[in-house]
């Protein structure tokens, strides 16, 4: 049998958390700093929801989807862009109508298989910050550090509203916070990969708390060992 330290033995930080919490910032922060690779899976699920929202409803079949996932070719650059089969796709893939429709990619069983195994090889390739759903439950249950980072309604709201007006976009507060509900429901109510705490988290509270102090608590725990 394996051993506790053989079993938590990968080099990952993995970091969960429902939608709005600040993970893609804070985990890209703390890879940089710690000099690890940065791995945002949602831009993944994002990736193949632009393929699978061109595609006519009656073909977005499990098998289609399958075929879809294995063929594309889809890549993390350093500096946070997404390219799909060589096409920059990093703005596209953060708009909102992608938002809504990325469970048609994220709630299929093939796409979550072919992402996972694809996620597993980063981590294992070298040390790493993984950020998503399911990093710590399923993708690198094994991960050396796991957390799970939270912030209650209200504040997602805020932080996400803060973030509109700073692009000078419209802001809709019940909208958004609609929006954050629905999707924290089906992330958690998926039968495979779904939003979870893994039961060796370390759970943060980050409400009330700047991103700065979210990135230093993390970066200790860290360096911490
Ligand atoms: O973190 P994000 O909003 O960019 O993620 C986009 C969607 O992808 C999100 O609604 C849930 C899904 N997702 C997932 O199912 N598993 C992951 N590991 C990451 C994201």
């Amino acid at each position: 049998m394996a051993s506790p330290e053989t079993a938590r033995a990968l080099t990952v930080v993995a970091i969960d958390g429902p939608v709005g919490v600040g993970k893609s910032a804070v985990a890209r922060h703390v890879a940089t700093r710690l000099g690890f690779l940065f791995v945002d899976t949602g831009a993944m699920y994002r990736a193949v929801a632009l393929r699978v929202m061109a595609l006519p409803e009656h073909e977005r079949t499990e098998a289609r989807l399958a075929e879809l996932v294995g063929a594309l070719d889809i890549a993390l650059g350093l500096d946070g862009s997404v390219t799909l089969d060589r096409h920059d796709v990093t703005l596209d893939i953060r708009d909102e109508s992608v938002s809504r429709h990325v469970h048609l990619a994220a709630d299929s069983r093939a796409v979550r298989e072919a992402l996972v195994a694809k996620q597993r090889a980063l981590a294992c390739s070298r040390p790493s910050v993984l950020e998503g759903r399911d990093i710590g439950t399923v993708v690198c249950p094994d991960a050396r550090w796991k957390i799970y980072l939270d912030a209650s309604t209200d504040e997602r709201v805020e932080r996400r509203a803060l973030q509109l007006e700073a692009l000078g976009k419209p802001v809709d507060r019940a909208s958004i916070r609609r929006n954050l509900i629905d999707r924290d429901a089906r992330d958690r109510a998926r039968p495979w990969g779904a939003l979870r705490i893994a039961d060796d988290a370390l759970v943060l509270d980050t409400t009330g708390m700047t991103e700065s102090r979210v990135i230093e608590l993390l970066v200790a725990v860290v360096e911490a060992g």
